[in-house]
């Protein structure tokens, strides 16, 4: 395996995340085995979620586990919505199903705010570009719960439309995002919908 390029913030203390390459294949290797037991914890949580939800358009690919503490999956050839403006209600409608898709395998992803974890596929034609979610870090894993919890992830998908593509929203959503950024300014609901 050869390390192309080191993706993540190494001044964040955050896993390490590679783009690789072995056989002509592009990768990403996540590993966050220098912080020991929690480190291992954490990463091999993260592959439990991508094996968990295995073939849902918008989720990377998961290729396996080559020590305890790291993980491989697909490279997106992608960039942070951050990087966009004005993206189309088609796309946005692409993300609510992979939401409700992620929903229905009893997944809350509850990261959905920090919009360095969504990855935008680009594309030559209008609204062809496709969304990618990354990073199941702090996602939880409640079948029972996601009917009363995943008001978390919508919210946080109302919210990047309206930084995105504030145009698409309407009246009782501009209302629903306002309420919710209120709110992620209390500590607590910051803890658990903060964004970047
Ligand atoms: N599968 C991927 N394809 C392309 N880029 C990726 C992929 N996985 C991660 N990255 C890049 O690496 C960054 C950090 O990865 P992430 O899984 O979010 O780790 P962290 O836990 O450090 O936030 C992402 O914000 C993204 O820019
Ligand atoms: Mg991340």
């Amino acid at each position: 395996m050869n390390k192309l390029k080191l993706l993540s913030n190494p001044s964040h203390h955050q896993a390490d995340v590679w783009l690789v390459e072995e056989n002509g294949l592009r990768m990403v290797y996540k590993d966050f085995r220098k912080k020991g037991f929690i480190g291992r914890f954490i990463v091999n949580r993260e592959a439990s979620f991508y094996r968990r939800l295995r073939g849902i358009k918008g989720v990377p690919e998961y290729y396996g586990s080559p020590s305890s503490g790291s993980l491989l999956i697909e490279y997106i050839e992608g960039e942070s919505i951050k990087k966009y403006k004005n993206l189309s209600s088609v796309f946005f409608e692409k993300l609510s199903r992979l939401m409700d898709e992620i929903h229905s395998r009893g997944v809350l992803y509850f990261d959905l705010r920090h919009m360095s974890n969504l990855l935008v596929l680009p594309s030559a034609v209008a609204g062809g570009e496709e969304p990618f979610l990354l990073d199941y870090g702090t996602s939880l894993y409640s079948p029972l719960l996601v009917k009363a919890l995943k008001f978390v992830d919508d919210g946080a998908e109302l919210y990047i439309k309206q930084r995105v593509s504030p145009e698409l929203l309407s009246a009782p959503e501009t209302m629903r995002v306002k309420k919710m950024n209120r709110l992620s300014g209390i500590w607590f609901f910051n803890k658990l919908a903060g964004g970047d």
